[in-house]
């Protein structure tokens, strides 16, 4: 059985109840994290709760809980779940109002966590790539809705999924509104040109991912040059490798964009390196000993 809480209380995932009043539901004014564990741990959480400040300061109101209480309360989930891996989505958000932008009126925001089994990205995924597809439609302009921030408004995302699955392809590459590359629409994109790791900036008006930021450390750490540039589509066509990131799909290699192979098509070196890596890497940050490492900015270079 899937549990989930709310506020705080534990309940079987399809138990759970939030109000119709909630801001969240009625204006989809609310902002998320997704987390994973290792070995039953949840995955550098110090990074995920700081995102999460940091989407709802946007949004202009404050996760009502330290790390450590938010930190023990997915726990408390992950603790009740069947054997396994955990994919825990939490969402926060501004809590229950009356349908108004009278948000003098909200209490304190409503926090969810919700449980479920991690489900594993298919291994031929990580053998022989992905097919992505460069959607039309455009990922929201920063100064429209900032994909900076994780709310859980995902329209956006949800069109450009759809035009990818109509295409028939595993993830969208969304351009933003200069045309220059984005992000998918739950992934970070990376290629490798000629011995170099090159990545969108955050200016492209993408989300900061924690998988990204961990392969940067890494890819330094492993003395590979990387660079966050402005990249045009052709940049991503010419690559040698290209592989895409996320927290449930860690990085994952691109095989082609649309009907273009992308290098000689298999994954390339650099990929399978930071692959590695990341296995590495991984089931040693995790749970409260991450939590601490990451209140300490050089406790994270030497972990
Ligand atoms: N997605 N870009 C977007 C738009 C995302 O929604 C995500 C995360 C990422 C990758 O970020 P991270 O490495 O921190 O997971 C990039 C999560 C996994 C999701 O929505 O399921």
């Amino acid at each position: 059985m899937n549990f989930a809480s709310v506020n705080g209380i534990v309940v079987p995932a399809a138990d759970a109840r939030v109000s119709v009043l909630d801001n969240g539901f009625a204006f989809g004014d609310s902002v998320y994290e997704v987390m994973r564990t290792y070995g039953r741990s949840p995955f550098e959480p110090g990074r995920h709760f700081r995102r999460l400040r940091a989407s709802a300061a946007r949004l202009g109101f404050e996760i009502p809980h330290s790390d450590a209480e938010l930190l023990g309360q997915v726990e408390a989930l992950v603790a009740k779940s069947e054997p396994g891996e955990s994919y825990v989505r939490i969402v926060v958000s501004r809590g229950v109002g009356d349908c108004s932008y009278d948000f003098s009126r909200i209490e304190r925001p409503t926090v969810v966590m919700i449980q479920k089994p991690l489900a594993a990205y298919p291994a031929r995924h990580y053998e022989e790539g992905i097919r992505i597809a460069a959607v039309d439609v455009r990922r929201n302009h920063p100064r429209a809705l900032d994909p900076a921030i994780k709310s859980s408004n995902l329209l956006n995302n949800i069109l450009a999924v759809r035009e990818a699955q109509a295409r028939g392809c595993d993830e969208p590459l969304l351009l933003n509104q200069d045309g220059f590359l984005a992000e998918g629409a739950s992934t970070n994109l990376f290629i490798v040109w000629e011995g170099a790791l090159l990545t969108p900036p955050l200016s492209a008006g993408i989300l900061a991912g924690i998988t990204r930021e961990v392969v940067l450390e890494l890819a330094a750490s492993l003395g590979t040059p990387c660079h966050q540039k402005p990249l045009h589509l052709d940049a991503l066509l010419g690559a040698d490798e290209a592989f895409m990131t996320s927290t449930t799909r860690e990085i994952v290699p691109v095989h082609k964009v649309d009907d273009e192979l992308i290098g000689d098509g298999r994954p390339g070196p650099y990929t399978c390196q930071l692959m590695d890596a990341f296995h590495a890497y991984a089931p040693s940050h995790c749970g409260q000993a991450a939590l601490t490492a990451a209140a300490i900015p050089s406790a994270r270079t030497s972990g």
